[in-house]
């Protein structure tokens, strides 16, 4: 019997009056595991005299959605009455084999996938922790896990030269929080204290006779002989930044210089006079670089800006996505406080009111962020690890030890590892916004993104910092680039031996190597990243693996021995497939070799060891 979508069904009830559920094209979707059209597994609901208020599916979801070979979507689907024991054992346990085999291969991104927290911590599972509000104001809100968060925080603020412990009082100290997504809400935050500060915002709290105190959100204006761009921020960022970035100069309504270049200034691109504006600032040798920004170009765009009086905002990266690359932070730094000096961006009043000429505040015309996912979470100890002669270079400084830098984000789900996603946003308490004081509600003020904040995320950054000296952090850093060097020479030793370009490289002191993309099998076999690069006309294809700390060279290897076979590439025309596939049996037969006599080892099963 077919019906109209969105039609209603009368349907009965096990105990008494009809009830009715919306249907969709029909009654017989199979759904869940006993394959039970979805109509029908309501017999065992328990609605009393009611008329439950959901839809039935208008397709079947298993046609729709994606296949997960080894999750198939029937064994997993929620009927109205969930599933018996065995159902869930049975779906519970496809899935775990499914993630328990992609844990074991993983290597293609940048987050650490072999955890060690259950046998300390399940006990919180249980537990409800919100570290709603401010993460130095203890709230009447007590299920928190502050005290462990501000001991984090505190951690990290030394380990990136700021000024600690926090002191409300203080300026110069730092103020941060941990965040509950991962570094695309500390950039979306960074880059909010950013557009607040540069725009002349800020949160008054008014006190009125008898009236509670109310917030007013205030816009600074534009004193007689202020440049009629004074708090338009305008942001920079490379080519190789974060998709987050895009996404946050879209959420918070700020300028990029492309899109304030192509509409105010459309022939005036000053990297080549009446050519388009690029959409981003271009990196050190385009597409084909290493990935860091090109400093240059960078200050050729921000004169053009601050010579008209733009503030001027920049994202620089640490550890760029795809390539690992480190954006020359001190030498931005440099260069932006140059520019800004020289148009009156440097320290500037911002005033309150239109009259009182007393009534400012200094601010600098300018705003650094630094977008550490991954490279703030290790670097430091990778400078360590050079300064103890451990290996031989170090990526260059990039905290707050530069007075320029305003503020920093990193993801705890990458270099510690953590089972989900979370991070620490870091500012000077100086630069903060003004919070907003109406939260009485919580008994904490409201200065952080969310408003509920995952209380366990601190819990784990704090459990980890516990059991990992400086010293074993050092050594993980220095064996995680010593693995990226061994995964870098393999893979040329292998670009080499097949005598086919796999645009094998490395960005100096990346954890990450990338290379020509092989089959979709081993990508999904690995969890390779893929990304198409634009060089010279030409749209490649890669792949790229991260050097994390489960990564073993047994993997790197077994990766290695897989790009070997003979369908590794199928889209390789063009790249001396031909001669590839002469190429292949021979290195087939040369693995098997190797493997008898040990040289090798058979392609990995079960739990491997470092
Ligand atoms: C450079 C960079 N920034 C930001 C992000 C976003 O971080 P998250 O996934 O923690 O939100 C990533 C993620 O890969 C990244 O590589």
């Amino acid at each position: 019997m077919n019906r109209a979508p969105g039609s209603l069904v009368p349907y009965r009830s096990e105990r008494t009056s009809p009830v009715t559920i919306r249907s969709a094209s029909g009654p017989d979707l199979p759904f869940g595991p006993a394959d039970t059209p979805w109509q029908k597994t309501f017999s065992g609901l328990r609605v009393v005299d009611g008329v439950p208020q959901v839809t039935a599916p208008s397709g079947d979801p298993r046609q729709l959605y994606m296949e997960i070979p080894e999750v198939p979507f029937s064994k997993v689907q929620i009927p109205p009455n969930g599933l018996d024991e065995r159902q869930y054992a049975e779906a519970e346990g496809l899935f775990r084999r499914y993630v328990d085999s992609q844990t074991h291969n993983f290597a293609g991104y940048q987050v650490t996938s072999d955890l060690d927290y259950q046998d300390r911590l399940s006990h919180y599972l249980d537990r409800h922790l919100n570290n709603v509000g401010d993460p130095y104001q203890s709230s009447s809100y007590t299920l928190n896990s502050k005290a462990l968060e501000r001991a984090v925080l505190d951690y990290f603020a030394s380990l990136w030269n700021a000024k600690w412990p926090h002191n409300a009082d203080d300026p110069e100290s730092y103020w941060g929080y941990v965040l509950t997504m991962g570094s695309s809400e500390g950039n979306l935050y960074g880059l909010w204290n950013a557009r607040d500060y540069l725009s002349g915002k800020l949160l008054l709290r008014q006190d009125c006779a008898g009236e509670a105190p109310s917030v007013v959100y205030t816009q600074a204006l534009r004193r007689k002989g202020q440049s009629p761009h004074a708090y338009e921020p305008v942001a920079f960022f490379s080519q190789d930044t974060h998709y987050s970035l895009t996404k946050a100069v879209r959420v918070l309504g700020i300028d990029t210089f492309h899109a304030i270049g192509s509409t105010r200034y459309p022939d005036q691109n000053p990297l080549g006079p009446g050519t388009p504006w690029p959409t981003e600032v271009p990196s050190v040798g385009g597409a084909d670089g290493t990935g860091a920004i090109d400093v240059d170009k960078l200050a050729v765009l921000m004169r053009f800006f601050a010579s008209k009086g733009y503030p001027i905002l920049v994202s620089l990266n640490y550890g760029s996505t795809f390539k690992g690359a480190y954006d020359d932070v001190p030498t931005v730094a440099r260069t932006v406080r140059e520019i800004c000096t020289e148009y009156g961006l440097d320290e500037r009043r911002v005033y309150h009111g239109r009259d009182r000429d007393s009534d400012f505040d200094m601010r600098s015309g300018f705003w650094i962020h630094i977008d550490g996912a991954l490279g703030a979470g290790y670097a430091p100890y990778l400078q360590m690890a050079r300064d103890a002669g451990m290996v031989d270079d170090a990526p260059p400084v990039f905290d707050f030890r530069l007075p320029e830098v305003h503020s920093l984000t990193m993801s705890g789900h990458k270099w510690i590892g953590t089972p989900w996603a979370c991070g620490v946003y870091m500012t000077r308490t100086g630069l903060q916004m003004t919070p907003s004081r109406s939260s009485e509600y919580i008994g904490a003020a409201d200065t952080t993104f969310a408003g509920s904040r995952n209380g366990f995320s601190a819990l784990l950054l704090w459990d980890y910092l516990c059991r990992h000296s400086y010293d074993a952090q050092v050594r993980l850093a220095a064996e995680c680039d010593g693995l990226a060097g061994y995964a870098h020479d393999r893979l040329l030793a292998l670009q080499e031996k097949l005598g086919i370009d796999l645009w094998v490289a490395r960005s100096p002191q990346a954890l990450t190597v990338r290379f020509r993309r092989p089959s979709d099998a081993i990508v999904r076999k690995y969890s390779l990243s893929c990304e198409t690069i634009h060089v010279d006309g030409e749209a490649r294809a890669y792949v790229h693996l991260y050097a994390m700390k489960h990564l073993t060279r047994e993997l790197v290897d077994e990766l290695v021995r897989d790009m070997r076979q003979s369908d590794a590439f199928p889209d390789s025309e063009g790249c001396g497939a031909r001669r590839w596939a002469g190429i292949v049996p021979a290195l087939a037969q040369e693995d098997t070799a190797a493997c008898r006599s040990g040289l090798l080892r058979a392609p990995v099963t079960g739990t491997r060891s470092r």
